[in-house]
């Protein structure tokens, strides 16, 4: 079917939803600021892995991306136009620290500054996030999450940026999707830091998680009124076959999936069904910690893209699961299937599991091929409705009395998208990498006609 022959999807109005729910977009400092060795910025995973052949599908690197560093006012003008009334972005903490120990760097705590004044002096709740996988390579270099002290590193840079910032950011994000910190990084290793060790991967997990129960307090000290959360990757899942072992494959691969990551920040520990099939790779906890990762928060970040397809496959490291390719389903540029139900279905079971209290869809958006026409005009008509479509799930999960505060469209402006390099565009504004030039995609009008009920 030709794209502009696809059926128009229904989607709700923006009236339909409270007056004070949070529409924004989300970005990440690697993804779009560029400027890498600019005012005092230092090396980080991602520069690293990127400059070793092979890592990046196109060879590419975060070092220019959209230039944001230098362009923040035209995106931030574009964020204003659109509509937004909030917007999410992380923290690249090489700009903040370049030494174990040291002092702030200056230039990188005005640079944030500036970036939030921008915000607020467009109508844009700025929304922070601490970690967005951009660790220095120098403490990546003493073993990075692995090792505990990193913790206190992060502790630093939430004290230095929360005592900056905190007079006018409310909202603060302690993690980016753990899961792919710990797990991507260090066991499947096509993120940074690139490692292949499964024990590496569950410390890592537990120092991340321990890192924001004890950011937590800390925000809370140094922010008048703060509201402080983390955001994780959540995928409903479906078993491959009513086979029982295709079933138990999956309950597994939730338990490490799922479980893992909320079920010790809402108070209940790791999940004791993969202590046991983990064993010796079991990370080490010390006493205090469960207590510490289960600090209350004031709200839960969920990032939506798609349903997983779980089958058992006993050599499949590390639990014997295996996620299924999608078959003959609408599929997005990544490969990922298309299911704007999953995304209603998956936020009605975190609040029945954990009742985590207000939540925020964090990120939710799509890859596709985008065309610009000789006009310039970009119609893509199936990141639209794939954007018109979630908002509709979004609707039933508040209709169904999930309490959903907010949602963050991923992304503003097509970026670096990890291991993809460029070849990746998940904008609702298109990029032109050589001119550096923004052109609203029909996205983007789509969504500014929601935002503004034209
Ligand atoms: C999420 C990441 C974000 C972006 C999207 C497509 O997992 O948080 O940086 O890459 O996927």
């Amino acid at each position: 079917m030709s794209t502009s022959t696809r059926p128009e999807p229904q989607a709700p109005q923006r009236t339909d939803f409270e007056q004070d729910f949070l529409w924004g977009c989300a970005t990440s400092s690697y993804q779009i600021e560029g400027a890498a060795n600019v005012d005092g910025r230092v090396e980080s995973i991602w520069d690293r892995f990127a400059a070793t052949p092979g890592r990046i599908r196109d060879g590419s690197s975060g070092a220019v991306a959209c230039d944001h560093y230098h362009r923040w006012p035209e995106d931030l003008d574009i964020g204003r136009d659109l509509g937004l009334n909030a917007y999410r972005f992380s923290i690249a903490w090489p700009r903040i620290f370049s030494e174990v120990g040291g002092k702030p760097n200056q230039k990188g705590l005005d640079f944030y500054s500036r970036l939030v004044d921008g915000m607020l002096e467009r109508g844009l709740q700025p929304w922070a996030t601490l970690y967005h996988w951009d660790l220095p390579q120098y403490l990546q270099d003493r073993g990075g999450w692995n090792e505990r002290s990193t913790v206190d590193a992060f502790l630093e840079l939430a004290d230095a940026m929360t005592r900056k910032l905190g007079d006018r950011v409310k909202h603060w994000i302690t993690h980016n999707e753990p899961w792919c910190t710990a797990i991507i990084g260090n066991f499947e290793g096509w993120h940074a830091p690139g490692l292949t060790d499964f024990k590496t991967a569950l410390q890592v997990s537990h120092h991340v998680l321990l890192s924001h129960g004890k950011a937590v307090p800390l925000i809370r000290a140094n922010v008048p009124d703060a509201k402080a959360g983390i955001s994780l990757s959540l995928h409903p899942l479906r078993a491959a076959s009513a086979d029982p072992r295709d079933i138990a494959a999956m309950e597994r691969h939730d338990a490490l999936r799922y479980r893992w990551f909320l079920d010790p920040l809402y108070g209940r520990g790791y999940p004791a069904r993969i202590l046991e099939l983990v064993g010796a790779d079991a990370p080490a906890v010390l006493p205090g910690d469960l207590e510490a990762i289960a600090a209350p928060t004031d709200f839960l970040g969920v990032n939506y893209y798609f349903p997983e397809t779980i089958a058992d496959d006993p050599g499949h490291a590390p639990l014997g699961a295996r996620v299924l390719p999608p078959q003959g389903e609408e599929i997005t540029a990544m490969g990922w299937p298309v299911e704007p139900a999953g995304m209603a279905e998956l936020l009605a079971r975190v609040e029945k599991d954990y009742r985590p209290g207000p939540i925020y869809v964090t990120e939710n958006g799509s890859c596709y091929e985008d065309v610009v026409a000789v006009d310039g005009r970009i119609e893509d008509t199936r990141r639209r409705h794939y954007l018109m479509r979630h908002l509709g799930a979004l609707h039933d999960a508040v209709k169904a009395g999930v309490p959903v505060k907010g949602y963050f469209a991923w992304s503003l402006v097509d970026n670096f998208e990890w291991a993809e390099g460029y070849l990746k565009r998940f904008g609702l504004v298109h990029i032109d990498y050589d001119t550096q030039q923004r052109r609203l995609k029909d996205s983007a009008k789509w969504y500014r006609s929601f935002l503004k009920a034209e």
